[in-house]
C-alpha cells in the first residue's frame, strides 16, 4: 500500500507487514496552533484507505474531542492510534491534572472550562458523550494528580 500526505505531518507513521497503521500525535497543552490537526490526519488516513466517510467522520469527531480535551484540560499527552483493516483503535494518556469525578464528567452538558476558553467555542460539555456515542467501545479512567486514559475503539464495517 502507497500513501501520499499533503499539509503538515505531525506524527510519525509506520506500517508492519499485518497492514497497521500505527500514529502517534504528542498534544502540548494549551497549543491551539496545532490544535486539530492529529484528528484531521487520522480522518485523511481513513478517506485514503477507503474507510466509508460516514465511519471515518465518526472516528475524526471521536479523535478531535479527545485531543481538544488534552489540550485544553490537561498538562499535555499523547494519542496513538492503530488504524487496521477491521478496526481503528485509539488510545489517549494525558499528564493530569486528572478528573475527580468522572461520572460527572461524562454528564451532557457539564464542563469546568473557564471563559476565555468558552469565548474560543468550547465548554459546551459534549466531547466526552460524543466521543461515547461515536465509539463502539469507549473506556475512560482517571486518577487525579496522575492523568486520564480514554480508549476508543471503532469498527469499519
Ligand atoms: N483530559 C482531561 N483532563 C482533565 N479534565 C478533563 C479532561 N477531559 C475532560 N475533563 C473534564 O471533564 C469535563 C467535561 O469534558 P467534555 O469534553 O465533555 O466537555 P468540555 O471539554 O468542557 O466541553 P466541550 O468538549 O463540549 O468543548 C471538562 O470540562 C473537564 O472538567
Ligand atoms: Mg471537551
Amino acid at each position: 500500500m502507497t500513501m501520499e500526505y499533503g499539509g503538515v505531518w505531525n506524527g510519525c507513521l509506520e506500517m508492519n507487514s499485518r497492514q497497521v497503521i500505527q500514529l502517534e500525535f504528542f498534544l502540548e497543552a494549551g497549543d491551539f496552533s496545532t490544535a486539530g490537526e492529529a484528528s484531521s490526519q487520522i480522518k485523511r488516513i481513513l478517506q485514503q484507505i477507503g474507510v466509508k466517510a460516514e465511519t471515518a467522520r465518526r472516528i475524526a469527531i471521536g479523535a478531535y474531542e479527545a485531543e481538544m480535551n488534552v489540550i485544553i484540560h490537561s498538562l499535555g499527552g499523547k494519542m496513538r492510534v492503530a488504524i487496521l483493516p477491521d478496526r481503528t483503535d485509539i488510545s489517549v494518556e494525558d499528564n493530569g491534572p486528572g478528573i475527580a469525578d468522572v461520572k460527572l464528567a461524562m454528564q451532557e452538558g457539564y464542563s469546568t472550562a473557564p471563559d476565555h476558553i468558552r469565548d474560543m467555542g468550547f465548554g459546551a460539555g459534549m466531547g466526552l458523550p460524543n466521543m461515547a456515542r461515536c465509539s463502539d467501545e469507549f473506556s475512560i479512567t482517571s486518577e487525579v494528580g496522575v492523568g486520564t486514559k480514554i480508549r476508543m475503539v471503532i469498527h469499519h464495517p
